[in-house]
């Protein structure tokens, strides 16, 4: 049967994925800042919502009164937020706040985005339930919305997730993938990282999770994200290797050098055998990743 399903951030990389993944069974009320960044709009409806307006929140929630709602609007600039701490509370804690509230009034089930830097990655890869210990402004804001989901009354889902990457339409965000892609085929030096370990997830692959929790109406907290563990540097090596570029020309550098704002966990990754048992959850290897996104480039 079809759903009402409202996605807020839209214009974002998941959000536009799920917007064309979900349209095609159910009716998706695509939500976002500003005007839809998706070129064919058939199949779907746009409304331009900020998530830190309540009353406009409420007022999407009364006209449509969707089912599902997934929440991938968020300020995901993770330097950025030490920046702007009261601005990176209200996307991501308040308004959350205020969806969940809603949601519970609407008996809607929220499905929200996290991340692993809710994790201090002293320890990783993680399980659901390990001890968070952020060490950015980003990753506390994350874990505060996490807080917020657990104590509320609505039904809710959390997908946690590590490094996004894919391409989508007119893009406000550049991912490590597409970035060292371009580099690499343009014969660029690249200073990569090698104290930092993550496992990439294929935006097409959160995607399909949410979906999934969706037939299930799963509630409670699932590692989403991709299945290899490596460092940032065997990821654009093994991007190098893909692409048949010259692999000399990926430089090792260590994370000191970079003088970020924010501090990042040396190693997360996720144990998804939860997920995987739970929701059936099937996420391509990085290199099939990369197949499909080469597909979608050309
Ligand atoms: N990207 C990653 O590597 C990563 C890793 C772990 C977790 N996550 C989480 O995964 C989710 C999706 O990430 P993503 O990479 O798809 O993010 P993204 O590309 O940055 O998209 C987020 C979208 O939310 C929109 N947005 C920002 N503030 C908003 C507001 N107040 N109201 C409505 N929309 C707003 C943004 O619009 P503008 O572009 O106009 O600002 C953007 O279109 C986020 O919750 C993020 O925290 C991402």
């Amino acid at each position: 049967m079809s759903k009402t399903i409202l996605i807020t951030g839209s214009n974002g990389l998941l959000g536009q994925k799920l917007v064309h993944l979900l349209k095609q069974q159910n009716l998706v009320v695509a939500t976002s800042l500003g005007s839809c960044l998706i070129s064919d709009q058939s199949d779907f409806i746009y409304q331009s919502l900020d998530i830190t307006e309540e009353n406009n929140v409420l007022v999407i929630f009364k006209k449509y009164k969707p089912q599902f709602v997934i929440n991938t609007a968020a300020m995901t600039d993770v330097d950025g937020c030490e920046d702007h701490k009261i601005l990176c509370d209200k996307i991501n804690v308040t308004a959350v706040n205020y969806l969940s509230k809603i949601c519970e009034k609407f008996n809607s089930h929220l499905i929200h985005i996290s991340s692993d830097f809710i994790f201090d990655g002293e320890n990783g890869p993680y399980k659901e339930n390990d001890h968070a210990n952020p060490l950015s402004y980003y990753g506390l804001s994350k874990l505060k919305s996490e807080q917020v989901l657990q104590k509320s009354n609505c039904k809710w889902a959390i997908l946690r997730t590590i490094i996004l990457y894919g391409t989508a339409e007119n893009l406000q965000r550049n991912n490590i993938v597409l970035w060292g892609r371009k580099a690499l085929k343009e014969g660029q030096n690249l200073n990569i990282i090698d104290d930092q370990f993550r496992s990439p997830t294929l935006a097409e692959d959160l995607a399909q999770v949410c979906n999934l929790v969706i037939e299930k109406k799963a509630t409670g907290i699932y590692n989403a994200s991709g299945k290899d563990i490596m460092s940032i540097y065997e990821m654009v090596v093994r991007m190098a290797n893909f692409y048949k570029c010259d692999k000399t020309l990926v430089n090792k550098i260590s994370s000191a050098t970079l003088n970020q704002k924010a501090k990042r966990p040396p190693k997360t990754g996720f144990i998804l055998d939860k997920s995987i048992k739970e929701l059936g959850y099937r996420p391509h290897s990085f290199e099939e990743g990369l197949t499909l996104l080469e597909k979608q480039i050309n």
